[in-house]
């Protein structure tokens, strides 16, 4: 113990979704918490991820809905993008959550300290406020919730005009006319949508075999027959091999054997890497792995004791760690369960819900048809598609279906529910069902149970699982 630094029940070193689930749901306990933040609390997913993309992404949204506007009998001009107005309305939304989230903490009485963590011994942490000022704090307990940035790849220094990451896509004034998107994973999907529906003529470029790696694979063809039906190039299985800047200002990027294109900008979303470099840690027994990450057990514990670690920043035993918001909120529950002595559940990361917003929508928890047939189950499939769908067809969104894969009974009949995949309108706001039902292990005969509002999307989730009782009704 330091007698000079002031003392907290808990530190936590980052302000973004796992750092201040953390000290939400820890002031809430009663605890007297501490946030450490360098830049603005809110992190990625506020200032620089999920808030500002999907704002994009809702523009990319109003232009379609005014465009097709003609279909319904609505007279209109030709929709004009106007992205500076997009982009205010963005910060706009941004700030206000900004504001909404140091309210609340505020209200909650967590002392919020501006300036860069680190961690020393014996648990003090020390703040540097970057202008030579630092203060020390103690924690009984200690956080580590320094997130992640976006990574980068050899031959594509991101100078912010035409290489660029999420962070500099997300402060443009004016899109790019071309794009090459390095990656199809679900940031790339998300960009290379959004500016292809705005307008972009964009090039989507991915190593492996398929888009959207993790997804089940009826679900990515249906993305990849979206995006080709609207005029994005997507390829995959291809190597990126440099770019040459051209006189004019875009730049040429070298791919597979020999094959290349000319754009305005070049959006490089190849995944992320975590920020343990600037936590100090000398003195404490966390361990970091050769990737930068630091490790945890299921409780998010690190290997030195009273401290833990949540969100971007951890690799957990035996499983790709998801890098999602609202995995970090989770695992702030866990942690402050953990220190209250409740014996918390872990969180099962094989089953979190996962929702990618790029149009036609993705949404999923549990096993892909293919990853439970590896698993060695017995399994039995229904997709429902959406051009069946009553209130999908007013809405004029029929591309997409739901995927539902369950344990064999019969040839006709599925028992437990093991995975639900959904690919179309909206299908992030219906995915809550499909989860519940997966977490909680539920049979096809139980979730058959329940009604499901008429018309709605949702009746393609309730009809699939009705199917897989063994009698359907319009299935
Ligand atoms: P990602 O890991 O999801 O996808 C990156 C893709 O880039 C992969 O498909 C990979 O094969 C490909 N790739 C890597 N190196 C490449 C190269 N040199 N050339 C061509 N392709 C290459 O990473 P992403 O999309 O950057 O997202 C980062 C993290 O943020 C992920 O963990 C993701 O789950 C999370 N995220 C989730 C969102 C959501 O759920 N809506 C939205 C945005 C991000």
């Amino acid at each position: 113990m330091v007698p000079t630094a002031e003392e907290f029940d808990v530190v936590v070193i980052g302000g973004g979704p796992g750092g201040y689930a953390t000290a939400l749901y820890g002031a809430n306990a009663g605890l007297r918490i501490a946030v450490v933040e360098k830049d603005r609390v809110g992190g990625t997913c506020l200032h620089r991820g999920c808030i500002p993309a999907k704002e994009f992404l809702e523009t990319a949204h109003v232009y379609r809905t005014v465009a097709g506007a003609k279909e319904f009998g609505v007279q209109v001009e030709q929709p004009v993008v106007e992205f500076s107005t997009s982009q205010a309305r963005k910060q706009k939304v941004v700030d206000g959550l900004w504001k909404g989230l140091q309210s609340l903490m505020k209200s909650r009485k967590i002392a919020t300290f501006i300036g860069t963590g680190t961690l020393g011994a014996n648990h003090l942490v020390t703040v540097d406020d970057g202008n030579g000022g630092t203060t020390e704090l103690h924690g009984t307990h200690v956080v580590l919730a320094s997130g992640s940035a976006p990574r980068t790849i050899p031959g594509f220094d991101i100078d912010g005009t035409i290489v660029m990451t999420s962070d500099e896509v997300l402060a443009l004034e004016k899109l790019p006319g071309s794009a090459v998107v390095i990656g199809g994973g679900a940031i790339g999907l998300e960009f290379a949508s959004m500016m292809s529906d705005l307008g972009a003529q964009v090039t989507v470029l991915e190593a492996l075999p398929q888009i959207l790696a993790g997804c089940d694979k009826d679900v990515a063809a249906v993305v990849a027959r979206s995006f080709k039906s609207r005029g994005i190039d997507v390829r995959t299985g291809v190597q990126v091999r440099g770019h040459t800047p051209n006189s004019d200002g875009g730049t040429t990027v070298n791919f597979g054997d020999g094959e290349q294109v000319t754009v305005d900008a070049v959006v490089v979303s190849v995944g992320r890497r975590p920020l343990s470099d600037n936590l100090g840690l000398q003195g404490t027994a966390v361990k970091v792995n050769e990737r930068g990450f630091v490790e945890v057990d299921e409780r998010m514990h690190t290997g030195e004791p009273g401290v833990y670690a949540v969100g971007d920043l951890v690799a957990v035993p035996n499983i790709v760690h998801p890098a999602l918001a609202h995995v970090g909120f989770a695992e702030g529950i866990v942690v402050i369960k953990d220190i209250l002595g409740e014996d918390p559940i872990p969180v099962d990361y094989t089953r979190v819900p996962w929702c990618i917003y790029c149009y036609p929508e993705v949404a999923f928890a549990g096993m892909s048809e293919e990853a439970a047939r590896a698993a060695g189950y017995d399994v039995i499939v229904k997709k429902m598609p959406y051009g069946h769908n009553g209130r999908a067809m007013i809405l004029g969104e029929t591309e997409g279906m739901v995927k539902i894969i369950a344990e064999k009974v019969s040839d006709k009949k599925g028992g437990r529910i093991l995975g639900v995949h959904m690919v179309g309108p909206w299908v992030t706001e219906q995915l809550g069902q499909g989860y519940m039902a997966v977490n909680w292990e539920a049979t096809t005969d139980e979730i058959g149970q329940f009604i499901q509002p008429h018309p709605s999307l949702s009746e393609q989730f309730g009809e699939a699982v009705l199917a897989l009782t063994g009698r359907g009704l319009h299935a």
